[in-house]
């Protein structure tokens, strides 16, 4: 119901976002994996990345402009310098790589616009 709801309203997030197609503005139902990245990521990332992904004087906002998963996964595992600034790899980091695919669900979700700021949750509200 919530699904078909959630297709007809954006089809193309359906799709896109694998194990987070129950996301719904309105509600901001989403499923676990969903809620279990942005945990993490309020837990390891937001404070250079901002609160909700939306940028920092340290860190670009990952909702403006989020890369592909491929690219993603690379990024937080291996770390990325421009010469100026550095963020170091995450890949041994025991909160962080078991779940880079839920961080990445959930930033996928902010930047479709499927939810918005703040804490998303598991219950119709
Ligand atoms: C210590 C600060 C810091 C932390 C913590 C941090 N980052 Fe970063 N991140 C940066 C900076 C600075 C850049 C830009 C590096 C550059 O200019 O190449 C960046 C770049 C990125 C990019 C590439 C963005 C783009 O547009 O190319 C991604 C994706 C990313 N970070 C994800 C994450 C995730 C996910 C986490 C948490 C697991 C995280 N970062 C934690 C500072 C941080």
């Amino acid at each position: 119901m919530l699904r078909r709801l959630v297709a007809a309203r954006n089809p193309t997030l359906v799709s896109s976002v694998s194990g987070a197609a129950a996301a719904s503005k309105a509600g901001k139902i989403v499923e676990a994996n969903t809620r279990n990245g942005f945990k993490r990521y309020h837990a390891g990332c937001n404070h250079c990345h901002g609160p909700d992904g939306m940028g920092s004087t340290i860190g670009p906002s990952l909702v403006d402009r989020l890369p592909e998963i491929e690219a993603f996964r690379a990024i937080v595992r291996e770390g990325r310098s421009n010469g100026l600034s550095v963020m170091r790899g995450f890949a041994s980091d025991p909160n962080v790589a078991p779940y880079i695919d839920d961080i990445y669900a959930y930033l996928k979700a902010r930047a479709d616009g499927a939810i918005g700021r703040g804490r998303p949750t598991g219950k119709a509200q």
